[in-house]
């Protein structure tokens, strides 16, 4: 409990707190991660999120697409994690979220500042002519979809393995990291560049909530709370 009640202080006491979440903070949602025993990359093949292997097979990729991701997409609901950084932000404490995640939970929490990192699965964009529709123009059960405008293949507006990270989510997460003063991580094992290395820019204090440790767990964490996200965030949200 002593350290619930120094993550706390932190907390209540910092001006520009950051949130920096992964796939873990999902998965008491039902969302499964990417790593671990039961990850999806124990399941799947990960090169049907590679850019070029999409390319040439978009049809087979995008079947694997829509099992993994889409199948329960619509389904899910945010958890007390993600209601518990809602609320941070309503408070005015928390100044925003740079997340990994494609599921927008954080936004049906209610947050607002939440920058993807990694894209969304709200929306389609055209490998041809780069125009952008919500993902309810495809249909799944006749994939690959096509743009209307110009016949090119559609892509889920997320990033693949060798895609480059949108522009100004790139700019926004660093401009968040180096200014924040308290910085909260949860749910990411810290293992995929370029994202994983955006908190070592944080010049403040780093608290982790995590089951497991990650990446950053040894090096860079001042308050490490070995607990799932979801039950942290409870304990949290009672003694602010
Ligand atoms: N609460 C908090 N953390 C949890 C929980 C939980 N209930 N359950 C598992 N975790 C932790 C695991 O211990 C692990 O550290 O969540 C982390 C999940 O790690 P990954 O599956 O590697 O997810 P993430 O770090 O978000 O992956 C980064 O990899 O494949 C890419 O683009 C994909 O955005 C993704 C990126």
């Amino acid at each position: 409990m002593e350290k619930y009640k120094k993550a706390v202080e932190l907390i209540k006491n910092s001006k520009n707190l950051v949130a920096f979440t992964g796939a873990g903070i999902s998965k008491e949602s039902g969302v499964p991660t990417f790593r671990g025993e039961d990850g999806l990359w124990s399941k799947y093949d990960p090169i049907i999120l590679d850019i070029d292997y999409f390319k040439n097979n978009p049809k087979e990729s995008w079947e694997a697409i829509r099992d993994i991701f889409y199948k329960y997409m619509q389904n899910v609901k945010p958890n007390p994690a993600h209601y518990f950084l809602a609320d941070l932000e309503k408070r005015g404490i928390l100044k925003g979220i740079v997340t990994q995640n494609i599921d927008n939970l954080h936004q049906k929490a209610g947050s607002r500042n939440v920058i993807e990192f990694h894209g969304n699965t709200r929306d389609v964009v055209c490998m041809g002519c780069g125009r952008k529709y919500p993902v309810d123009v495809v249909n799944f059960e006749n994939l690959p979809p096509f743009c209307p405008v110009c016949g090119e293949v559609l892509k889920p507006d997320f990033v693949f393995f060798g895609e480059p990270i949108p522009e100004d989510a790139f700019r926004k997460s660093i401009e968040l990291m180096e200014n924040a003063d308290t910085l909260l991580i949860i749910g990411t094992t810290g293992e995929i560049m370029p994202a994983s290395q955006l908190p070592y820019l944080c010049k403040g204090k780093i608290i982790e909530i995590n089951p497991n440790k990650s990446a950053y767990t040894d090096k860079i964490v001042d308050i490490y709370i070995p607990e799932k996200a979801g039950v942290a965030a409870e304990i949290l949200e009672n003694l602010i």
